[in-house]
This record gives structure tokens, C-alpha cells and sequence, in this order.
């Protein structure tokens, strides 16, 4: 049997900015955006604390650093779950120009040092627990596909016939399946060598879809299905979507 991993560390990117919801983030960053009663960036906090994670680095840029220190603090907002850890501690990382989503992840690489990590785009909300995920963890990376219907807007995944992930395209002019991968992925220490010989892509960016793509040629990307709800938060619609939806939720809480 593969050996298990404990993963304690996230990295949480929360940077961009946040075009599509102009005039909405000319002064605020759209991670820090109300999704109905919580900022955006609180749903991925409280997922990642759900599941064990007691250490979290938000990677964000320099213009709105300090707001995301005054809404989350060094981490006292929330208590440690499942874990033997007696806080949750927040650090934080600056990413001086938007990338792309491996070179956000790349300026953790000392926080993470030799472990293994998720990362976790903070626009990203959905509802499945990842505890299981986490603690089944061996060597190799994990990422959660979710059915769409507007595939050119992501990395999608072309399968197998026994459901292993053959590759991953961004954002398909003619996409092969309309399987996306969420933003939410678990690696092992290996993700830091292989943005080694990595260049921009055509929108100027370093693509977290190339590290997966190399995970898939060692034969080490696992992909497993999200069940429960997943969208993520780049448009008004999405945002006000999401935030019926919680409303919904809570109102059913309620009765
Ligand atoms: C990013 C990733 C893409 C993934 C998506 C999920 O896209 O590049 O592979 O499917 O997040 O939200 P972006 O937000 O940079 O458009």
C-alpha cells in the first residue's frame, strides 16, 4: 500500500483583479466580496478548516494585503477541527504582479518546505468534504472534476475508460469532454520541480494546468468527482447564485 501523507498546509490564492465584477473591486479585493452573510474568502477558510487544516498561507497582491489582515487576522476567527493543532494560524504571501496560479503557488514553496499541500483558489465555493481526500493522501497530486456547461472557461479533463485523466486543456476553443477541474488540487512535494521549466503561456501566465499535465506523465493524477455543488466566483451572476443559494441554506437551517 502507498504510503499516506499527512497534509497540514494550504495555500489559499487570492489574488487577480477581479475585472468581471468592475465597478465592484475598484477599491476591494472580489475574495473579500460578501457571498451572501461572509466574504468570499471565509467559504474556503472554513471548508479547509472542516477538514483538518490548521495552516494556511493567503497569497494575495500588495494593493489589498491589508485588508485581508484586517478580515482575517492572524486565523482567531476560527477553531481548529479534527486535528491535534490548538490554533489555526494564517500567514500571509505577496504576489507583486497576477502570474498566474503556479506562480502563486510557488511563492509558498518555503511555507510549504517538504510537505505535501492543497492548494485552493479562493473564488472557488463548493460543498463536498474533502476530509476523506486529505487523509488518504499518498504520493502524487488529486485534483476534483465537476461536470459544466461552458467548458471553454476552464481546465478540462479528458478521461480514460477506467476514469484516469489522460489531459488536461485550458480553456478549450473545442473542448474534448465538459469535465472541469475545480480549483482545488492536493500535491505532493514534487509540485515545486516540475514549474521548473516552466514558460507563460499565450495569456501570459504561468498555468497550474502545465503541473498537472506532468503529474499525468509520471502517471500520478488522481481525479475524483465532486458531487455537491461547485461554482466559482469570476461574474455577478455567479456571485449572486452562490449567495441565494447559501440564503437558501440557511433558511432551511432555520425551520
Ligand atoms: C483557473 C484554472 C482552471 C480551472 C479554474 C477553476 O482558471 O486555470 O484550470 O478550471 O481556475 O476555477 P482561471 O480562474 O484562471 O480562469
Amino acid at each position: 500500500m502507498a504510503k499516506l501523507m499527512k497534509i497540514r498546509k494550504a495555500i489559499i490564492l487570492a489574488g487577480g483583479s477581479g475585472t468581471r465584477l468592475r465597478p465592484l473591486t475598484l477599491a476591494t479585493n472580489k475574495h473579500l466580496l460578501p457571498l451572501y452573510d461572509k466574504p468570499v474568502i471565509y467559504h474556503a477558510i472554513e471548508k479547509l478548516v472542516e477538514a483538518g487544516i490548521s495552516r494556511i498561507m493567503v497569497v494575495t497582491s500588495p494593493d489589498h494585503i491589508d485588508s485581508f489582515v484586517r478580515t482575517l487576522g492572524s486565523g482567531q476567527h476560527w477553531k481548529p477541527r479534527n486535528t491535534d493543532e490548538s490554533q489555526i494560524q494564517i500567514a500571509y504571501g505577496i504576489q507583486n504582479e497576477p502570474g498566474g496560479i503556479a506562480q502563486g503557488l510557488y511563492i509558498a514553496r518555503d511555507y510549504v518546505g517538504d510537505e505535501p499541500c492543497i492548494l485552493f483558489l479562493g473564488d472557488n465555493y463548493f460543498e463536498d468534504d474533502l476530509s476523506a481526500h486529505i487523509r488518504d493522501f499518498t504520493e502524487g497530486a488529486m485534483v476534483f472534476l465537476k461536470k459544466v456547461p461552458d467548458p471553454h472557461r476552464f481546465g478540462i479533463a479528458t478521461l480514460g475508460k477506467e476514469g484516469e485523466v489522460l489531459s488536461i486543456e485550458e480553456k478549450p476553443k473545442k473542448p474534448k469532454s465538459d469535465l472541469a477541474v475545480a480549483g482545488i488540487y492536493l500535491y505532493d512535494n514534487t509540485v515545486f520541480e516540475k514549474m521548473r521549466d516552466q514558460k507563460p503561456s499565450a495569456r501570459g501566465e504561468y498555468e497550474i494546468t502545465y503541473v498537472n499535465n506532468k503529474y499525468i506523465k509520471e502517471g500520478k493524477l488522481r481525479a475524483t468527482h465532486l458531487k455537491k455543488k461547485w461554482s466559482d466566483i469570476g461574474t455577478i451572476d455567479s456571485l449572486i447564485d452562490v449567495s441565494h443559494h447559501i440564503k437558501k441554506k440557511h433558511d432551511r437551517h432555520k425551520k
